[in-house]
Parts: structure tokens; sequence; C-alpha cells
């Protein structure tokens, strides 16, 4: 927030929640979403449930390989990945890229912003036809209520119905309250929780405040130094009285900021037209989908 003496600094007006940039949709604040997932109130610091989307790797260890497919969705359809990271105007992104069961290959996305925001694409995306872009719809603090306790607060850019209001046919990217993964409920018996963890259990399992003296950090986990490193810029600004990244105080400054975070199902064809932009290893892997088996 900054010291006292400075005024707030301004709601940052994403590309996905710009009114001035999107006339199709209304924006709505919710507590995301109730009592599940991203709006949990989990019991654990806010950086072990920030990181959980710099950590594409455990879409394929913890919600396939440990306890079952969590989602039937891309996030899970297909085979092993090809994963890489990048530094975004805003903060950092995963990239995955990953050939699904029907012959289409998925390019998702997902984006930490600085200090402590998530872009998720889509988790219901199944993949059946080409789309391109599917950017994410809601904006997701990770708001300490203190040391040990995180809460999830949003914003979400919701489609208009005919009568101008929020489409209540519509169903945001993130929404797990209509479509609850059992792993989300907190009064699961402990055996439950134990054979078929979830990220709650994923993030405060880690103990209320991860020690990170006690990681031993590996190349996948190459997006949560990526962020951390991230993290440690903006309080060496604070720190030696700058501002940090993504403090936005002018007006002017504040328009359609571009977020790095989709879905793209592409057919072969269209892939290779856009291999070019992707890293040597990626195009490889995709080339010889028999090494990508889970
Ligand atoms: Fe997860």
């Amino acid at each position: 927030m900054g010291p006292p003496s400075t005024e707030p600094p301004l709601l940052p007006m994403f590309d996905i929640i710009d009114p001035a940039n999107r006339n199709d949709v209304v924006l709505v604040g919710k507590r995301l979403w109730d009592d599940h997932a991203l709006g949990y109130v989990r019991d654990c610091n806010w950086l072990q449930h920030f990181e959980n989307a710099a950590d594409p790797y455990h879409l394929v260890v913890l919600h396939e390989m440990i306890s079952g497919d969590q989602f039937k969705s891309v996030l899970t359809l297909g085979n092993w990945p090809a994963i890489w990271f990048d530094r975004t105007k805003l903060g950092m992104k995963y990239n995955l890229v990953r050939k699904l069961p029907n012959g289409l290959i998925l390019e998702r996305h997902s984006e930490c912003i600085v200090p402590n925001i998530v872009l998720v694409a889509n988790v219901h995306q199944r993949g059946q036809q080409p789309i391109w872009r599917e950017k994410a719809t809601e904006v997701t603090w990770c708001v300490p209520v203190d040391n040990e306790t995180v809460c999830g607060l949003s914003v979400i850019a919701w489609p208009k119905g005919a009568d101008g209001k929020p489409d209540p046919k519509w169903k945001p990217g993130t929404d797990t309250i209509s479509d609850i993964r059992p792993g989300q409920l907190r009064d699961r018996p402990f055996e439950d929780k134990q054979r078929k963890p979830d990220d709650m259990e994923a993030q405060e399992g880690q103990r209320r405040i991860a020690r990170h003296a006690l990681e031993n950090l590996g190349t996948s986990d190459m997006g949560i130094a990526l962020l951390r490193q991230t993290l440690r810029k903006a309080m060496l600004d604070v720190q030696e009285g700058r501002e940090p990244q993504n403090l936005i105080r002018d007006p002017e400054q504040n328009r359609a900021l571009e977020t790095s975070c989709w879905n793209t199902v592409m057919t072969p064809e269209q892939f290779e037209q856009v291999k070019q932009t992707l890293p040597a290893e990626v195009v490889r892997r995709q080339a010889a989908p028999e090494l990508q088996t889970t």
C-alpha cells in the first residue's frame, strides 16, 4: 500500500476488465467462490496460494497422477505437456503446450502479476474445437488476512445479458461453485485428504508459513523461482525508495494493460504456422508425441 503519506494507487485497468476496452461486460466483485477453490480462506501464508498459478507441473502431478483426474478439461486431458516460463510486462507467466487426445493442440498461459494478482484461463475448457486466445475472465487478488491466512477476491468481467445485467447463464472461467471438485471441500475425511489431495492440501500442507530454507528447488520449480525473483525485485525497489512494478497513479497510464493469460486450441496446421515463435524443445516434443506420455 506504500507509506501512509502517499495516495493509494489506482485499481489497475487490465485489458480484460477495462470498461473503455470492453463494453460487452459488467464488472462484478466477488469473493471467489464462496467457500471453494480460489476464494477459499486458506490457512497458510498468501505466497503459498499465489505460487499456485506459477506452477503448471502440479496440474499433472497433483491433479492427475496423484489424485486422479480432478478437472476433466484441457488442464488434465492429454499427454505430458511442454512447459516453460517467461517474464511479462506485469510479472511472469507459464507457457504450456500439449497435444490433446483429439489431435488438437493446446497453448495455455497463467500469469502472476506483481505483487499478488493471479490470472487463470478457463479451467473448464475441453478443447473440442479450435479457439484463439480465450483470455482469463477474472482478475484475482491473493489477499493476506494475516501472515497465516489468505483469501481470494476477484473482479469478474461478466458478459452482459439482454437487459444489460450480468448474464445468469454464463459461467466464469474459474467458477467452481457450480462445479465443485470434491477436493475443494474443507470437511473431508482425513484419509480422503491424504489419498486425494487437492490445492488446499498442497498449499496448507507446506506449514502455515513454508520454510524456503528447507526446499530443494528443481527445474520444475523454475516458475516459482522466477516469481520469487520478480517479487524480490519489487521489495528491493520499495526498500530503496522507488515505486515497485505495476503501481499506477496516472489515469492516462491506466488503460487496457496488456495481460498474457489465455487458452488457445489449434489444429496441427495452425500449430505449424505459430511454431517458429516457440522454443525448439517445444516443437521437438510436439513432433515426437510418444515422448509425452505421462
Ligand atoms: Fe491446482
